[in-house]
């Protein structure tokens, strides 16, 4: 079994939600193992699996049109499957499909989170779901075009900076003269994490031994919990521990909260 890496946290801040791809450049012998590698042994949760598939047929994110939504040309993709019977599996998938996501960044390849726009029966024709699994979402994997669509240099600020909201507005409790050094490193790597349409609708509280993330933002879901978004963002934020010699252990809480991740 594979645990989490703090190789991944470097990726975090060059990390950006990428949506054109080389099409005819394959993925390395070397990249491709390290991505088959990391989503069959990093499986901290029973209830799901990311599974990467890297010869997909045409028609994931390309239809009779031409493309499904905004992505195009991606040779290889990620998806993103969890146990519906486990009421947290929403978090689960965003904090296990984000592992998969900081790998590829690291190995050099774009991805992005994919909710909607994509072709879930050529997806479920690939991968056997279980009765109890559903697909959660998808990402195309490859190496990219230099060239940025508008969508990308809309979504991320032009290329030149995260797009977030100010870290004082999601985070609560003690007052920031008195966090200590991991738990600043830790919120303002969650600060970092994607979300869909960029909506960041998560809140932390931090306390002398621990960080607590809640779903702060309440207004529609648009299909997509937003207990996935604060998944991603509890793996940059234990991340952001790690990177400050700090680990710790996660509590699922109830709705509105989704857990909280205490120092050992
Ligand atoms: C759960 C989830 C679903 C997303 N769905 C889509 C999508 O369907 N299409 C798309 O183009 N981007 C999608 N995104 C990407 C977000 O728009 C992007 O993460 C956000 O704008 C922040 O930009 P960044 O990832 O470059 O930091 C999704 C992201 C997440 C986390």
């Amino acid at each position: 079994m594979m645990h989490i890496s703090p190789g991944w946290y470097p990726a975090i801040n060059s990390r950006r939600s990428r949506r054109n791809y080389e099409k005819g450049r394959p993925i390395g012998a070397e990249a491709l193992n390290r991505l088959h590698e990391v989503c069959s042994g990093f499986r901290p949760y029973g209830s799901v699996r990311v599974e990467f598939i890297d010869e997909p047929p045409d028609d994931i994110f390309a239809n009779a049109l031409g493309f499904y939504g905004n992505i195009k040309g991606a040779p290889a993709f990620l998806a993103f499957i969890g146990d519906t019977s486990d009421p947290h599996m929403q978090e689960k998938v965003g904090y296990a499909g984000e592992a998969a996501v900081l790998e590829s960044t690291s190995l050099g390849l774009g991805t992005c989170w994919v909710a909607l726009t994509y072709n879930a029966r050529a997806v479920k024709s690939l991968v056997k779901l279980d009765k109890e699994e559903k697909l959660i979402c998808v990402s195309p994997v490859g190496y990219t075009t230099e060239q940025w669509s508008f969508e990308e240099k809309v979504f991320s600020g032009f290329g030149s900076n995260h797009q977030r909201k100010p870290l004082p507005s999601m985070v609560s409790g003690q007052p920031e003269t008195s966090w200590p050094v991991w738990a600043k490193s830790a919120v303002e790597a969650a600060r970092l994490a994607p979300s869909a349409m960029n909506r960041q609708p998560w809140g932390f509280r931090v306390e002398e031994r621990s960080i607590t993330v809640y779903v702060k933002d309440r207004g529609p879901e648009f299909n997509v919990a937003r207990r996935l978004d604060c998944g991603i963002a509890m793996l940059h934020l234990e991340l952001g521990a790690l990177i400050r010699g700090v680990s710790g252990e996660w509590e699922p809480l109830k709705q509105p909260q989704v857990a909280r991740f205490t120092v050992r």
